[in-house]
């Protein structure tokens, strides 16, 4: 059975009315979602800014029940039960004032766990988050690519098989974001959740997917779910292939 099932989803924001306009207008941002992620898949939402991507998320996080449609996960439809999965906003900041270690540790504070454990499970995986040695330091101190694998590993240890990632490297330079990019399928190779990842960079979605979900402008829905079948471990070299090339342009001419 697939992992998350999506059927038809349609999503409206009720917007508060402009001077001298009685009825509050409704924004149709989701028209009619539809796709299916197996257990393990790495998934790539792509789409142009505003089409609904994040709107999409919070969703499948299970934070908003109201829209039509369905969304289930194992099995379970999330407008009756909540599904735990590990959820990074597009603007997860860390808390400026906590250590890294202590802004790794909140969600297994939120839980009420042991944290003592929970550190102790955390200082391992920091060597493979490039974190190693900087676990009392406070996120001002860290580069840009160290506070998202920081705020990765936050992601990573909450409860759940499915990571949602919105937009994680947005907001880094060039090289960093293929540094990131390559570090992140490093890791995901061994730690293996199911990802749904979400951007709005060709590249990014091609190089990082098991399959590419394209989003048209808004009210999104899916246009195109292209499968990416190049080997793994993924290597820079399939940038430059024709291959590569014609997935783009696949992409390319369904985002028209
Ligand atoms: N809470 C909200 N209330 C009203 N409109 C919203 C809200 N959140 C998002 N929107 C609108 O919904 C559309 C989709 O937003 P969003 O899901 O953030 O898109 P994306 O992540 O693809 O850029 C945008 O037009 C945005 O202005
Ligand atoms: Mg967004």
């Amino acid at each position: 059975m697939e992992q998350i099932l999506a059927e038809n989803v349609i999503k409206y924001y009720t917007v508060a009315p402009e001077n001298g306009k009685k009825l509050n207008e409704r924004l149709l941002v989701l028209s009619g979602v539809s796709f299916k992620v197996e257990r393990n898949e790495f998934v790539s939402i792509l789409g142009p800014s505003g089409c609904g991507k994040s709107t999409l998320l919070r969703l499948l996080a299970g934070l908003d029940r109201d829209y039509e449609g369905s969304i289930h996960v194992d099995g379970t439809d999330l407008k009756e039960k909540r599904v735990p999965v590990c959820y990074m906003l597009q603007k997860d900041y860390l808390m400026p004032w906590r250590t890294l270690m202590e802004n790794v540790l909140l969600p297994a504070e939120i839980e009420g766990a042991d944290l003592k454990k929970e550190a102790e499970l955390i200082r391992p995986m920091l060597k493979e988050f490039g974190l190693e040695e900087f676990e009392n330091y406070r996120p001002h101190a860290l580069s840009g690519g160290m506070r998202q694998r920081a705020a990765l590993l936050r992601t990573y240890r909450m409860r759940g098989d499915i990571m949602l990632l919105d937009e994680p490297f947005g907001a880094l330079d060039e090289i960093t974001r293929i540094q990131m990019q390559d570090w992140l399928l490093d890791v995901w190779e061994r730690y293996r959740k199911t990802v749904l990842f979400v951007t709005h960079n060709i590249d990014e979605a091609v190089f990082l997917s098991d399959r590419v979900l394209v989003m048209s402008p808004r009210p999104g829905r899916i246009v195109k779910d292209i499968r990416i079948d190049f080997p793994r471990p993924r290597s820079r070299d399939m940038l430059l292939s024709s291959q590569f090339l014609g997935y783009k342009g696949e992409i390319l001419s369904s985002l028209e």
